[in-house]
């Protein structure tokens, strides 16, 4: 449904020079236990009193139909480094979660070893916003990591240059 003239194409470019965090947003699959996870350049801190995140999923995704059901999840904000972590969970694949090194959260959510933060999530609700869902979830446990965060900018993981 194109109602402007702004093609997708140029709103990825132009959008793109906005850097954003890479986080992995990862919860259990309430019959099997098993994690599913994928990554998120949308991830924000949204109020603080009380304090809520919010993110964007696209309708496509396969992984959150996985953890919407449990309506909890972990956030790791990734640090600078964690491209193949990167790489890892924003592929399509079964078993993404072989590929990478994580441990559970005090609510036994999956989170990513040495990342840079990790939020534990309780999702509040969900807004239509066009081809995306906007998640919008109460903060349980915060912790911060060690290092500097990857970023996400013009198509490229990088780091903050000081
Ligand atoms: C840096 C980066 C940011 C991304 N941001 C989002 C996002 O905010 N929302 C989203 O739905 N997908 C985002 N993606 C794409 C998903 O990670 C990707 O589509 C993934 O394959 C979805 O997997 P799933 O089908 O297992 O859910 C991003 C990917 C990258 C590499």
């Amino acid at each position: 449904m194109l109602t402007s003239t702004i093609q997708p194409r140029q709103f990825r470019d132009v959008m793109g020079h906005l850097p954003t965090g890479v986080v992995v947003v990862a919860g259990r699959e309430v019959h099997s236990g098993s994690p599913a996870g994928l990554v998120v350049g949308t991830f924000q801190s949204l109020s603080l009193d009380p304090p809520l995140v919010s993110f964007s999923v696209a309708l496509t995704s396969t992984s959150w139909p996985k953890i919407r059901p449990a309506g909890r999840f972990s956030a790791s904000v990734l640090a600078a480094g964690q491209d193949g972590v990167c790489q890892a969970l924003s592929g399509k694949r079964e078993d993404k979660f072989t590929a990478v090194d994580w441990f559970d959260s005090p609510d036994g959510n999956p989170r990513i070893s040495g990342a840079h933060a990790w939020i534990d999530g309780e999702v509040e609700h969900e807004l239509e916003g066009g081809d995306h869902t906007i998640v919008v979830a109460r903060v349980r446990h915060l912790e911060a990591g060690d290092g500097e965060p990857l970023v996400f900018h013009r198509g490229r993981l990088g780091q903050i240059r000081s």
